[in-house]
C-alpha cells in the first residue's frame, strides 16, 4: 500500500483489483492481484502508481479506479423513505410497499427503514424506525405512515411554493444516524424545487455514498419552478428519476429498489440529434444478474427522445444483447411520455470485460441516465460523473 502527497489535477482513488500486465511506455511487467493506492481518473481511466520506485505514470492498467470511501456498498444503511404531502395515501403507502419490500429472512444491506413525510408548511421530524431487522423496521415505518395519515398535513397553498426535498435531505446528512453511509433515498414526489444550484447538497450526499432515487408524478398544472433540478441531482449521486404523466407508482417501477440496490454501472450521457457512442467497458468481479434502468429525457413533455438502443458484448464469452426503445413505445399521450424503463435480466455478467454502446435520435439535447443495478455488488462504488 502506498499513499502519496496530493496533485492538483487527481484525487486520491484507491486502485482496485490490478489484475495483470502493466505496460509502463513500452515494457510490460506485472504487479500482480492486488489493491494499491494511487492518483488514478475514474474517466479517463489514466494512472500514477508508486510501486516502489517513486511515482509512475503508466498508459495501461488493468485494474479498477474508485474512491476511497467511508463505507462499502455492503455496509448496513438505511432505507429513507420521503414523500411528499401533495400525494394522496395510496400512492404514497403503495411505492413504500413495493419498493422497500424483502422477504422475511432475506439478506440486506438495509439495517434501518426511515421516513418523512414533506412538502408541508409545518417541518415534519425524519424518523429512524428502531428495530432488531430491517424487515421489522419497515413495518414500523408503515405502520407510522398510516398513523400519520389520520392527521393530515398542512399543504403548501401556491402552486409556485417550491418543494422543501433539498432541505429534507440536508436534514437526513446531519442527524449523524449510523446507518447514513450508503443508504437509498426513495423520493415519491409531485412539486419541484425552486432551486437550480445542489453543490453543496450533492457534495454532502457524495461524501456519504447516498443514492437518490425520484419517483415523480408529472401531470399539468406543474407545481415548483425547476423539474431540471432533481433530475440533475438523481444524475450526479449515481441515482435516477423517473416521472410518471399518469400515476407516480408506475415511476417508482423502472427505478433501483431494496431488492436489487447495488449500482454497478452508471452514466450520465448529454445527447443530441443521431449518433453512436461508444462507453466504457466495465470489469464484472465474478457471476451475477444485471438489470438495466433508463431514463431517456429529463422531463415527460420534452419532444427531444425518438429512439434509443443500448448494447452490451462481450468478446470473450462471444456473448451480446440490446434493448431498443422508441417513443411510441413510452407514449403517455399525445402530449406525455413516460421519461424511463427498465429490463430485468438484462445480462449476466461474468469475470470479463463488457463493453457498450448507445445509438440514439434525439431532436433536441437531453441527458440519458443509464444504471446496471443488481441484487449484488462489485465491492466497490462506482465513480461520479459531473
Ligand atoms: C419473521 O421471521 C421471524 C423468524 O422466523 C419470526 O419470528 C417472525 O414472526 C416473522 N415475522 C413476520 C411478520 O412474519
Ligand atoms: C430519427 O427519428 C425520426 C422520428 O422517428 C425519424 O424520422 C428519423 O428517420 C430518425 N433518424 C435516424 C437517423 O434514424
Amino acid at each position: 500500500m502506498f499513499i502519496f502527497s496530493n496533485t492538483a489535477a487527481m484525487k486520491l482513488y484507491s486502485i482496485l483489483f490490478v489484475l495483470a500486465a502493466i505496460l509502463k511506455f513500452s515494457d510490460s511487467c506485472l504487479i500482480g492481484d492486488y489493491s494499491l493506492d494511487g492518483f488514478c481518473d475514474p474517466y479517463q481511466q489514466a494512472w500514477q502508481v508508486d510501486t516502489g520506485n517513486g511515482i509512475e505514470q503508466y498508459k495501461e492498467l488493468k485494474a479498477v479506479c474508485v474512491l476511497k470511501n467511508k463505507c462499502s456498498p455492503t455496509d448496513p444503511a438505511a432505507f429513507f423513505f420521503a414523500y411528499s404531502a401533495d400525494l394522496d395515501k395510496w400512492a404514497f403507502t403503495d411505492i413504500y410497499i413495493q419498493h422497500s419490500k424483502i422477504d422475511n429472512g432475506t439478506a440486506t444491506k438495509f439495517a434501518i427503514a426511515a421516513t418523512v413525510r414533506f412538502d408541508t408548511k409545518v417541518k415534519e421530524d425524519i424518523v429512524f424506525h428502531e428495530s432488531d431487522t430491517y424487515f421489522d423496521s419497515r413495518l414500523t415505518g408503515y405502520q407510522y405512515m398510516l398513523d400519520q395519515a389520520e392527521n393530515p398535513p398542512q399543504r403548501f397553498d401556491s402552486w409556485e411554493t417550491g418543494s422543501d426535498i433539498l432541505d429534507v435531505l440536508e436534514r437526513f446528512v446531519d442527524s449523524n444516524h449510523p446507518s447514513i453511509c450508503g443508504s437509498m433515498v426513495l423520493i415519491a414526489m409531485r412539486r419541484s424545487p425552486n432551486e437550480v444550484d445542489i453543490l453543496r447538497i450533492v457534495e454532502k450526499l457524495r461524501e456519504n455514498q447516498i443514492t437518490v432515487i425520484i419517483a415523480s408524478l408529472a401531470t399539468p398544472p406543474s407545481y415548483g419552478l425547476h423539474p431540471e433540478t432533481m433530475y440533475d441531482l438523481a444524475a450526479k449521486t449515481n441515482g435516477f428519476c423517473a416521472l410518471s404523466p399518469h400515476h407516480v407508482l408506475s415511476a417508482s417501477h423502472t427505478a433501483p429498489n431494496v431488492v436489487a440496490p447495488y449500482i454497478v454501472y452508471s452514466l450520465n450521457l448529454k445527447v443530441s440529434g443521431t449518433g453512436t457512442m461508444v462507453l466504457p467497458t466495465i470489469l464484472f468481479p465474478d457471476t451475477f444478474t444485471v438489470h438495466l434502468s433508463v431514463a431517456v429525457q429529463s422531463t415527460c413533455k420534452a419532444k427531444s427522445f425518438q429512439s434509443l438502443k443500448f448494447s452490451f458484448r462481450n468478446k470473450e464469452l462471444g456473448a451480446s444483447g440490446s434493448v431498443e426503445k422508441t417513443r411510441e413505445e413510452l407514449r403517455y399521450s399525445y402530449e406525455y411520455i413516460r421519461n424511463s424503463f427498465k429490463v430485468s435480466n438484462f445480462l449476466l455478467a461474468e469475470p470479463t470485460f463488457f463493453e457498450f454502446t448507445l445509438d440514439y435520435n434525439y431532436t433536441m439535447e437531453d441527458t440519458i441516465q443509464i444504471r446496471l443495478i443488481s441484487e449484488r455488488g462489485i465491492g466497490h462504488w462506482f465513480p461520479y460523473q459531473d
